[in-house]
């Protein structure tokens, strides 16, 4: 598990933007359980972090100066600089986007309607290929991925099996919509739970967890179900976990597949067009957990690991 002490807080002097660049004042900041991942020092899909570096990630803000015609004083932007308040960049940098507030609050391109969303509007709908009479498993469903596939699943027409750490955390995802709700951290069997919530088996897992989630789920798989693994946050501080049971695999014909959303930004279009009206019906509600200030950023990351947060962690800047 990181600590307070692997990080360091700066203070610089930003200096007026190039020809061709913007200033950015961030308002809000991501943090991911993927940034524990780039903390390795192994290759990996993405490079690892480089020690004494800023820390990179999702962040949304306001054009301060453009000295750019593609984006003008005011304009909200996404970005990939990270973890810093404000940051000069050229208008055309790779992840630097303009996005519009009208029908979205700004912070929810980090969450429901970024890459949060689009993660979990992948897993759902062409990784697992959801559809209705499904019965789909989804784990971490009070975090941000696992709270929008929930909602996502629901509307494919499926029965939805969530499990999440406590009675608070289980209350929210009930009011989701989500069929049935196990508090993991409650039941000594985690696989009898789920044989509990789904007697005829489950033909979708959605992993956000791995370890004895992925167990279960490989236990109570119907055969020929799909699994759409997105994450394994419950082997992210700790590398010798391990996962028994895998020879269902076999046995029970399942299809396991992992997925990494940047490979699917083409899909960003196809995404918002679906998302946008869904939040505005009504038909996705979002959720955040908001901690202030760039000093708390370490804390706010660190709480994925130990369930702090219910939907999307935020730092507002
Ligand atoms: N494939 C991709 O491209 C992609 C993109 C984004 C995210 N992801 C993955 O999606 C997953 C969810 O990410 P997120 O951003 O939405 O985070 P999140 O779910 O909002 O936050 C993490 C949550 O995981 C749960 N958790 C932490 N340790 C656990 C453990 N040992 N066992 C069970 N649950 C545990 C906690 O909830 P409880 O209190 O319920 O335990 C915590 O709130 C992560 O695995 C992440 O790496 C993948």
């Amino acid at each position: 598990m990181p600590v307070a002490d692997d990080f360091e807080q700066a203070t610089v002097t930003l200096p007026k933007p190039e020809p061709g660049a913007v200033q950015v004042r961030n308002q809000w900041m991501s943090v991911d359980p993927y940034m524990r991942g780039r903390m390795r020092d192994v290759k990996s899909y993405l490079p690892p972090f480089a020690l004494g570096e800023v820390m990179q990630g999702g962040a949304v803000g306001t054009v301060m100066t453009s000295n750019d015609p593609r984006l003008k004083e005011g304009d909200t932007v996404v970005s990939m600089f990270g973890w810093r308040e404000a940051f000069n960049a050229p208008a055309d940098a790779p992840g630097l986007m303009k996005v519009d507030t009208t029908a979205l609050a700004p912070e929810m391109y980090l969450g429901v309607a970024g890459l949060t969303g689009l993660t979990a509007y992948l897993g759902v709908q062409e990784v697992a290929n959801v559809k209705q009479g499904d019965v789909v498993f989804i784990s971490a469903a009070a975090g941000a991925v696992g709270s929008v596939a929930c909602q996502i699943a629901k509307i494919q027409g499926a029965t939805v099996i969530g499990s999440a750490g406590g009675a608070e955390k289980v209350e929210f995802v009930r009011s989701l919509g989500v069929d049935t709700v196990i508090d993991y951290k409650a039941e000594p069997d985690l696989t009898a739970a789920l044989q509990r919530a789904a007697p005829q088996g489950i033909s979708v897992y959605f992993d956000n967890v791995g370890g004895a989630h992925l167990e279960a789920a490989l236990a109570v798989a119907k055969p020929f179900a799909r699994f759409a693994l997105c994450g394994m946050i419950d082997g992210a501080n700790d590398s010798a976990s391990a996962v028994h049971g895998l020879v269902s695999i076999v046995r029970k014909r399942l299809r396991l597949e992992g997925f990494i959303t940047s490979d699917r930004f083409d899909q960003i279009p196809r995404f918002l067009g679906e998302m946008v009206p869904w939040i505005g019906s009504g038909k996705i509600k979002s959720a955040q957990t908001v901690d202030q200030g760039i000093e708390h950023a370490v804390d706010a990351f660190l709480k994925l690991f130990h369930g702090g947060n219910v939907g999307k962690m935020l730092v507002k800047l």
